[in-house]
């Protein structure tokens, strides 16, 4: 070691220094929350799973959208609870399905509010698949789901969504959709895609909330394998080729390599969804006080934007934002 001698340490022994070099800064632009939509009216009921994120009717929806608003959050995604199931997923591209009707309500209240609509058939479908179950009652199909997908994102942009959001996971289901919009009169629309959604445990807690676990088998023959990041890389160029504005890493903790990778090879805007089974997990470690929840999410949401992700889906954006109004 020659002289002089670079220490590391006096770039941290400062409070002023260190914020003067800090390299990634958490804002509560980057945040966007889901809302729970359910039947009924007055309803604003916890979810068991997810502590202080609820299911809400959608007379009490735009209520709640000013709430987020005025906290300073710019934008909501919505996952509808249908009253009613069938194996084609019907009230996912109705007119007056729970998804558009909650959409129309928050945009005439809170117009500046971004809306974003989760488009997938799996809390629609009987089978609780995000496609169609073919007539052997096995395989998903995948050309007439795209369709079907489109319709749903169609009947989200009448009802005035700013983005959809595809995440199902089939094939050429964003083009359907580009396709789909553009004819109809929405080139303004734009598309936030699912990307490289993994096949993973960590959505346990959501699908209780949202009521769409699989009936039969499982996800894997259109959700990614988690050994994989090279395949994550080819699903966002085919993505971004098919015309998606916005590509999503999801889930996001386990696959902070994977938003790295995308951002350095794409510089596109880059989604990541910190999903319900990493809420869980924070969550009940602290509520028995082995962490502190608040740096360790601020923590876990600073590592994602480090990992290269400019928009956080997460079920703290709520919290954070409290956080930093009240310091
Ligand atoms: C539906 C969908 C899922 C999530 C978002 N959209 C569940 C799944 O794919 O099974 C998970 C979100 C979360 O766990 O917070 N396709």
């Amino acid at each position: 070691m020659g002289y002089p001698m670079v220490r590391m340490r006096r770039l941290r022994e400062k409070e002023g220094i260190r914020r003067m070099i800090r390299e990634t800064h958490l804002t509560l632009d980057d945040l966007v929350y889901p809302l729970f939509v359910a039947p009924g009216e007055r309803v604003r009921k916890e979810i068991p799973s997810m502590p202080r994120n609820h299911h809400i009717s959608v007379d009490l929806i735009s209520e709640e959208a000013k709430t987020l608003y005025d906290l300073g959050i710019p934008a909501v995604i919505l996952f509808g609870l249908p009253e009613t199931k069938d194996p084609f997923g019907s009230e996912a591209w109705h007119e007056d399905g729970i998804v558009q009707r909650a959409v129309r309500a928050i945009k005439k209240a809170v117009s500046d509010l971004v809306v974003i609509t989760d488009v997938c058939l799996c809390q629609y479908t009987s089978t609780g698949h995000c496609g169609l179950v073919d007539s052997s009652g096995t395989r998903i199909e995948n050309d007439p789901s795209c369709g079907l997908l489109a319709e749903v994102a169609l009947s989200h942009a009448l009802a005035g969504a700013d983005i959809v959001a595809p995440s199902d996971m089939m094939d050429g289901r964003v083009q359907a959709i580009r396709r789909k919009l553009d004819d109809a009169g929405f080139p303004h629309v734009l598309i936030l895609s699912y990307a490289a959604k993994y096949a993973s445990s960590f959505y346990g807690p959501f699908r209780e909330a949202a009521d769409s676990a699989p009936q039969f088998g499982d996800r894997r023959s259109y959700q990614m394998d988690p050994a994989n990041s090279d395949q994550a890389l080819r699903e966002v160029e085919l993505d971004l080729d098919e015309g998606a504005d916005i590509v999503m890493v999801k889930p996001a903790l386990a696959y902070g390599d994977v938003i790295r990778r995308v951002k350095d090879r794409f510089r596109v805007p880059v989604a990541a969804y910190n999903v319900s089974g990493e809420y869980a997990m924070i969550e009940a470690a602290a509520e028995r006080g082995w962490i502190d929840r608040r740096s360790t999410v601020l923590e876990v949401l600073t590592s994602l934007k480090r990992a290269g992700a400019d928009i956080i889906i997460t079920y703290y954006a709520r919290d954070v934002a409290r956080w930093l109004r009240d310091g």
